[in-house]
C-alpha cells in the first residue's frame, strides 16, 4: 500500500475543562487543515486513565470533545471523528512500539517528570509509556502532519524517533514486502505554529493554561457562559503599564504577552497588529476589547456545543461511524506491521 501523502491525525483527552488553549493551539489548526487534508481526530481516552485511572465521567467527557470538534467546524462526514478506545489496534501497536522505544527515550520526555511530580515511583506505568501509545495513534494511520500545541513538541520527535527506527531494522522486509524505499510510516510533521501555540493561565503568566489547574479563573473553559469570559479576561492578572507600541518591549510582562497572543490568535492577526492597534493604551481599554472578541467568537461554538452534547445518540452515532472508518485503515497497517514483525498468523 502507497503512503498517504496528506494524512492528518491529532487527539485531544476527554480529561474536562476544555480550555481556550485547546482550542486555540489544536482544535482551531484541526478545523483549517480540512480544506487541505485528509483528517482524522481522535478523542484519546485510553490516555485519560494514565493518570487517574477512575475517571467519574468519562462517557460524557468523551462526548463533550467530540462535540468541540464538531462544534467548532470539523465536518465528521468528510473526516473521521471517533473514540481511541473503539479502535483495539492502537493498544496493539502500542505494545509493539513499547519494544521498539528505549527507556533511555521515555527517560528523558518532560511531561512525565512533570506529570508524575515527586513521587515517580508511584506513577502509572501507562504515564511512563504514554508517548508510545501517542505514537501508535498517529503511526497507525501513518499519518504525515500532526496539529498541536508547544507542549507536544517532545512527543512527536519521539514519535519521528520511533518511525526512523521501526524503518532503519526492518528495512529488508519493508523493501520486501513491497512498500518501497522511504520506509513503512512516515516520518511525520508537527504543525506547531500561529501566536497561540502556548497559551498561559490568566493568574500566572509563566504556567500554561491547563485542564488540571485547580483554579478556573485560570483559564477560559470552552463551556463558560459569556459572562463568566467577560469576568475571568477582566480579572485576568496583568502589570500597571501601557501597551508598547512593538513586540519587543513585551518582553518580561508574560501576562500582557499572553493576552496580545490570545487577541491576536481570536482576531486571525499577528501580534505586531495588535500592538499597533493597541500602543500607549491601558489594560482597562484592552481587556472588554478583549473580552467582546473572546465572547464574539466563543459564544456561537458554546451554543452548538450544549445542543449537540443534549442528543447523546448522535453523538454516539458520530464517534461509532468514525471508529468504523479508523478501524478499516488501522487494521489494514496492522495486517502489514504483523508481518513486518514475522508474527505467524
Ligand atoms: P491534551 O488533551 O493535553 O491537549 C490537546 C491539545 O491542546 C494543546 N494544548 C495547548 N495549546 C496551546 N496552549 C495551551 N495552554 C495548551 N494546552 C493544551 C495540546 O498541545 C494538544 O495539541 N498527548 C496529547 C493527546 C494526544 C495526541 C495524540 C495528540 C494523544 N495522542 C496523537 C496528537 C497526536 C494531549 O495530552 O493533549
Amino acid at each position: 500500500m502507497a503512503q498517504p501523502i496528506n494524512r492528518v491525525f491529532s487527539g485531544v483527552q476527554p480529561t474536562g475543562n476544555l480550555h481556550l488553549g485547546n482550542y486555540l493551539g489544536a482544535i482551531r489548526k484541526f478545523v483549517a487543515m480540512q480544506e487541505s487534508h485528509e483528517c482524522i481526530y481522535c478523542v484519546v481516552d485510553l490516555h485519560a486513565i494514565t493518570a487517574d485511572l477512575v475517571q467519574d465521567n468519562l462517557k460524557q467527557q468523551t462526548r463533550e470533545i467530540a462535540a468541540a470538534f464538531v462544534a467548532s467546524g470539523i465536518d465528521p462526514k468528510s473526516h473521521i471523528v471517533f473514540n481511541q478506545s473503539q479502535v483495539r489496534e492502537h493498544a496493539e501497536l502500542a505494545w509493539m512500539f513499547n519494544c521498539v522505544a528505549r527507556m533511555g527515550w521515555l527517560q528523558r520526555m518532560t511531561q512525565f517528570k512533570e506529570k508524575a511530580g515527586k513521587n515517580a515511583q508511584n506513577a502509572s506505568v501507562g504515564l511512563f509509556t504514554y508517548p508510545n501509545l501517542m505514537a501508535a495513534d498517529i503511526l497507525l494511520y501513518r499519518a504525515t502532519h500532526v496539529p498541536v500545541g508547544d507542549d507536544q513538541k517532545q512527543h512527536l520527535e519521539l514519535t519521528r524517533d520511533i518511525a526512523a527506527k521501526f524503518n532503519h531494522d526492518f528495512a529488508k522486509r519493508i523493501k520486501e514486502a513491497g512498500h518501497g524505499e522511504d520506509g513503512y510510516f512516515p516520518i511525520t510533521e508537527p504543525i506547531i505554529e500561529g501566536p497561540a501555540t502556548r497559551v498561559m493561565s490568566l493568574r500566572d503568566g509563566s504556567k500554561k493554561m491547563s485542564k488540571s489547574e485547580p483554579s478556573d479563573m485560570s483559564r477560559i473553559n470552552l463551556t463558560d457562559s459569556a459572562d463568566d469570559i467577560a469576568k475571568k479576561i477582566r480579572k485576568a492578572k496583568t502589570d500597571p503599564d501601557p501597551l508598547p507600541d512593538n513586540l519587543e518591549d513585551l518582553k518580561g510582562r508574560p501576562e500582557a504577552e499572553n493576552l496580545v497572543g490570545i487577541y491576536a490568535a481570536l482576531n486571525d492577526v499577528t501580534p505586531d497588529k495588535v500592538v499597533a492597534e493597541y500602543a500607549g493604551q491601558q489594560f482597562g481599554t484592552f481587556k472588554p476589547a478583549l473580552a467582546e472578541l473572546a465572547v464574539e467568537k466563543l459564544a456561537p461554538i458554546n451554543t452548538e456545543m450544549r445542543k449537540l452534547m443534549d442528543d447523546k445518540a448522535h453523538m454516539d452515532g458520530i464517534l461509532e461511524d468514525g471508529a468504523a472508518r479508523a478501524r478499516e485503515i488501522a487494521q489494514q497497517t496492522m495486517k502489514e506491521v504483523r508481518s513486518i514483525f514475522g508474527f505467524l498468523g
